[in-house]
């Protein structure tokens, strides 16, 4: 068991695009075990590994922890197939945006393939918590925070917090 810091807003190396994982393997197991004991400890439901500065495409995500039960799930190279036209709204947190949430309008379905800790191609259908969480998720491997979906006056206001609050703990 691992728990590697988590990268916050505006730090530039969650900007980095994700490279694609090429071999699912004890390496990448570790990763992704190490992903889940990070995002557990900071009382999260979704982590990139892009948020503890591996710019790879591995999403870690676990919705449902009612009772202390952990049961993650992980989403190797994952891609979209398809995204309904219909959108929702959902308001959103983000481990690297501490103590910031804001409603982000998506697709509402979504038709997805990923590799599964066995290199396995698995494809599924998402809707509510878990497309949201899904897209979400997939953005940060582009370098894209939720903070990027909001208006431009929105964004600069926040990071502008986020630097404050930054610059509060490191004094
Ligand atoms: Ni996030």
């Amino acid at each position: 068991m691992a728990i590697r810091p988590i990268l916050t807003a505006p730090d530039p190396r969650l900007k980095a695009v994700s490279t694609a994982v090429k071999k699912v393997d004890g390496e990448i197991r570790k990763l992704a075990q190490d992903m889940a004991d990070s995002m557990y400890a900071a009382d999260g439901i979704g982590l990139a590994a892009v948020q503890i500065g591996v710019p790879s495409r591995v999403i870690v995500m676990d919705l449902d922890q009612k009772d202390g039960k952990k049961d993650w799930r992980v989403f190797i190279n994952p891609k979209i197939l398809w995204a309904s036209d219909e959108l929702a709204t959902y308001e959103e947190g983000c481990l690297s945006v501490p103590e910031i949430y804001d409603d982000v309008e998506r697709p509402a379905r979504i038709r997805a393939e990923y590799l599964d800790l066995d290199g396995k191609r698995v494809e599924i259908e998402a809707d509510g918590m878990l497309a949201t969480c899904l897209q979400h998720e997939m953005d940060h491997l582009e370098g894209v925070l939720f903070i990027d979906h909001l208006s431009k006056l929105k964004r600069a206001m926040l990071l502008k917090k986020l630097t404050k609050a930054k610059k509060a703990i490191a004094g």
